[in-house]
């Protein structure tokens, strides 16, 4: 596991990077030419909820760096269940992990799954590259339709595996844009794809948090008998607002995440 956040931070940025070349060109649109003002919100993290890899085995390489448990949330159709992770210090990234409830889907897709995992080096779960270290096995691109048809998720973490799905920037550091709208123009304006699903901005001040989200880039995956462009990794975007304390709220909202998990969908 690695001993120092930023370190972890740093790899995590350039893996994801490799397949969403994207954020660069975004970073130049919506950063400052004077200031440092691309924050990272927080990043979010896929996975099984099979003992081996469940999304404690992931979280334990930021409860090591100081990272707690700060909530919960349920996804029922999408049969996912995540927790949210802070560090002590609130200017480093959130941490937001998912795992697919497996048992809730098909036996053949139980059986994909499975043999997936089973692919993985126990001794590799721990090391301080597992959060980037992709997949640990190699499907067949019918494989992948198949997953395609039951859970977007299983078809996502069958290609890519373990990295950061996005990353996130924090609207309220922005130097030259006051609200997300004017963030959603400048990307539209640019030319690119937002994901609609659930509306363009998902949430409200009314729940303290507005967030939306880039549609996914299209990356090359080599399967086990061809090569095809499917949907990478994206960007996404938050504003938080102040709680009656004075705060900035600090947790996500689950009826937004549900549809920013569809950034990934493909088109
Ligand atoms: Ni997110």
């Amino acid at each position: 596991m690695h001993t120092n956040v930023n370190t972890l931070f740093e790899n995590l940025w350039e893996n994801y990077l490799t397949v969403t070349p994207s954020a660069e060109k975004i970073h130049t649109l919506l950063g400052s030419s004077q200031s440092n003002d691309i924050i990272n919100d927080h990043i979010a993290l896929r996975t099984f909820n099979i003992e081996k890899v469940g999304l404690e085995k992931l979280a334990a390489h930021f409860i090591a760096l100081g990272y707690k448990e700060c909530g919960e949330y349920h996804f029922k159709a999408k049969k996912l269940y995540a927790k949210h992770y802070e560090h002590t210090d609130p200017n480093q990234p959130k941490v937001f992990i998912s795992e697919l409830l497996v048992e809730q889907c098909s036996e053949q897709l139980q059986k994909i799954v499975y043999d997936m995992v089973e692919n993985i080096d126990e001794n590799s779960i721990t090391n301080s590259d597992f959060l980037y270290s992709g997949t640990h096995w190699q499907v067949s691109s019918q494989t992948y339709k198949r997953l395609l048809e039951e859970s977007e998720y299983a078809a996502w973490m069958s290609a890519w595996g373990y990295r950061a799905n996005h990353f996130t920037v924090n609207i309220n550091a922005l130097s030259h844009f006051e609200n997300i709208t004017q963030v959603n123009d400048a990307l539209k304006n640019a030319g690119f794809k937002l994901n609609s699903s659930g509306g363009e901005i998902k949430g409200s001040p009314a729940v303290l948090l507005e967030q939306s989200s880039t549609l996914a880039d299209q990356y090359p995956v080599e399967f086990s008998d061809t090569k095809i462009n499917i949907p990478s990794c994206f960007y996404e975007f938050a504003i938080r607002y102040p709680q009656a304390n004075g705060q900035l709220y600090t947790g996500f909202v689950a009826a937004s995440a549900d549809k920013i998990f569809e950034s990934t969908n493909t088109r």
